[in-house]
């Protein structure tokens, strides 16, 4: 298949280009690099021998997208291009809404007048707010608590709505866990910009030697050892999953809700010390007070995606971690190394 893939160049974007090429597709990446690199499409060349192609714009620009489909008679679209700190949704709600909600509805309504109409769109497990009990299923109740949830559940409701008025339309609803890891060859992984936001490229960088110590937000929690429980899934898993939801969803009609995660929780603990393990050091850390609008724990239930996509996650811990550690060594300073 000819798959569009808006945001391919961003850290989940670019390892599922990989995984469409190795199985045979032909991804066709668009990205307004806010969050990325042009280099990481020479390192998905390395990999694959294979360099997708490439315009870079924006999902806001109209007469880009129609550029971009008058170019490329592609079949379906994986929507991953978005904005992501939840911190700075927080300061800057409509950047997020603006990205995150129009963005959206500006590359369904191009897909629309191009003829297109499979997509599959990177949600969250963040939708969820803080749930009743976990493990988190599907139809568990949706809430957001701060406006980058808000804008993926806005998106996801707008989404809905839109494939009832068009019974045509497959749209898929990816809610992800906590993607984590980077490609084995050490060649790709996550990259941000300033301080990271998320707990394993913060590790990371304490491990190479770019910042002092990790703070640890709270070790209060009811959890076994105090700390938050999470569930950190392979961004390849992660990757797969997407495959498997293109080769049995794309052409099936409806709208369709998985979450892609393990099923397993580790703590902030479990991570650190796992850390430590791999990169043969001390990670020194600093207990904090809890974060603003942290939940104790969040695993999810995948039987779902395993009855009807037939994915499930294969990496363990180990993989996850061994993965970073080799990403972040070979790339101290990520793709501006
Ligand atoms: P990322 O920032 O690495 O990738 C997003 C890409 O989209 C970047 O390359 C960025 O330059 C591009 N982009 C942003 N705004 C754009 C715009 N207006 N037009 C065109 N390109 C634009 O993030 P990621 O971790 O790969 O996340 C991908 C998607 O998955 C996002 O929608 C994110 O909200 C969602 N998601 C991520 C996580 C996570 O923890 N990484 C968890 C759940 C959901
Ligand atoms: C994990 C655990 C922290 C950093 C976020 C978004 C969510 C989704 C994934 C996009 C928690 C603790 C963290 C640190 C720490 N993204 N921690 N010190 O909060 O589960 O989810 O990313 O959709 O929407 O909210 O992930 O990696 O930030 O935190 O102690 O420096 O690590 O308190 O328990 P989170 P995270």
């Amino acid at each position: 298949m000819k798959v569009l893939v808006t945001g391919g160049a961003g850290y989940i974007g670019s390892h599922t280009c990989i995984q469409l090429i190795k199985h045979g597709h032909t991804p066709v990446v668009i990205d307004n690099l806010c969050n990325s690199k042009a280099v990481v499409l020479d390192r998905i060349e390395c990999v694959t021998g294979t360099r997708p192609a490439f315009m870079q714009g924006d999902v806001r620009d109209s007469s880009f997208l129609k550029r971009v489909f008058a170019t490329h008679a592609v079949d379906s679209v994986i929507h991953f291009a978005g904005l992501k700190a939840v911190g700075e949704s927080v300061e800057k709600p409509l950047k997020y809404y603006d990205t995150n909600v129009s963005g959206t509805l500006n590359l369904v309504r191009e897909m629309q007048a191009a003829n297109i109409n499979s997509l599959i769109f990177s949600s969250s497990a963040t939708v969820y707010g803080e749930p009743a009990s976990v493990p988190i299923q599907e139809d568990f109740p949706t809430a957001a608590t701060n406006p980058y949830g808000r804008s993926k559940l806005m998106a996801e409701e707008c989404l809905r709505d839109f494939q009832h008025a068009n019974p045509d339309w497959s749209i898929t609803l990816l809610r992800y866990f906590n993607p984590v890891g980077a490609h084995d060859s050490g060649l790709l992984g996550e990259d941000p910009q300033g301080t990271p936001n998320n707990l394993l490229p913060f590790v990371a960088q304490v491990a190479v030697g770019r910042r002092e110590k990790l703070g640890v937000f709270g070790n209060d929690y009811p959890t076994p050892d105090g700390t938050g429980v999470r569930d950190y899934i392979h961004v390849v898993d992660l990757a797969d999953g997407h495959l498997a939801a293109l080769d049995k969803l794309a052409y099936q009609a409806g709208i369709h809700v998985f979450n892609l995660g393990t099923g397993q929780g580790h703590s902030v603990l479990d991570m650190l010390h796992a850390f430590e393990a791999v990169a043969k050091r001390p990670i020194p850390y600093e207990i904090k007070p809890r974060r603003a609008g942290d939940i104790a724990e969040c695993y999810a239930d995948p039987a779902c995606a395993k009855a009807t996509l037939g994915w499930s996650a294969k990496k363990d811990l180990q993989t996850m971690v061994e993965d970073t550690w080799r990403w972040q060594s070979k790339n101290p300073n990520g793709y501006g190394g």
